[in-house]
């Protein structure tokens, strides 16, 4: 039975987030600059959103920049903008043509103006797709977005539109750039590093983590497919006994 088969389509997650890391590894293992490793994750990108769509995955979050990577290498972090707008300009017809739809979360306006509108434009046209939504953290933090939900809250509550009162787990996560969207029952890091790295750690709580060492430009279907199977041999207890769950 080939990995794709052992998949129970019933308790698939709804929402996958990622992050993809080794880039650099993958780049310097080969005698070749950073950028090269990025260059390459492109494919692994498109592989694993045709694969998750395929199976069904309503939401897939990849971590594509975060607010961190702004202090990299001036010369590294030019490029990977270059390459994550060329990137959105150049899949926009495929995502059209497989009705996903993109979204992104993050300090958006840092992008620039060029990648700003060229991610709205790529937003706007997908707006309507239905099969998937592809979300993308860019120039992206979690500490950063609680920041901005509890600046928000506190701006409420200062112009008497909220009391301290209402404020719960429900009200703040409707003030997380995720607002609308579930939170991951899934979330995959590559390249053998056992951190979360500052990303959606007020959606985590819950989440079941799977980290392999397969450095990202290597990441395959069959990568994502050993993932979700991991996952489903899995018990959530979300805090339960396990009595209580079965
Ligand atoms: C981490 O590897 C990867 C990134 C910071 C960038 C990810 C970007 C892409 C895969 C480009 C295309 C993306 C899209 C969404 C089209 P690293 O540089 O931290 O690797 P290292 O840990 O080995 O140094």
């Amino acid at each position: 039975m080939s990995s794709k088969e052992k998949i129970n389509r019933e308790t698939l997650p709804d929402h996958i987030a990622i992050i993809m890391d080794g880039n650099g590894r993958w780049a310097k293992l080969r005698g070749r600059p950073r950028i090269f490793g990025h260059e390459n994750g492109v494919q692994a990108v498109r592989e694993t959103v045709e694969a998750a769509a395929e199976l069904g995955v309503k939401y897939l979050t990849l971590y594509a920049f975060s607010t961190e990577n702004w202090n990299r290498p001036r010369i590294e972090v030019n490029a990977l903008m270059k390459l994550l707008v060329k990137s959105i300009r150049s899949e926009t017809k495929t995502l059209q043509k497989n009705n996903i739809r993109l979204q992104a979360i993050g300090d958006l306006h840092s992008l620039g103006r060029t990648g700003y509108n060229e991610l709205l434009t790529a937003i706007n046209k997908t707006a309507h797709n239905t099969r998937m939504t592809l979300i993308l953290a860019l120039s992206y933090s979690a500490q950063w977005e609680i920041v901005q939900a509890v600046k928000s809250i506190a701006e409420k509550v200062k112009n008497n539109k909220l009391a301290v009162a209402e404020i719960n787990k429900e009200l703040f996560s409707a003030h997380l750039t995720t607002a609308s969207f579930p939170d991951p029952e899934l979330l995959i890091r590559t390249s053998g590093e056992s951190r979360i790295s500052n990303f959606l750690l007020w959606q985590i709580a819950y989440t079941e983590l799977y980290f392999t060492p397969r450095l990202w430009p290597d990441f395959r279907k069959e990568d994502l497919y050993e993932a979700i199977i991991n996952y489903q041999n899995r018990e959530r207890r979300f805090g339960m006994t396990h009595d209580k769950v079965v």
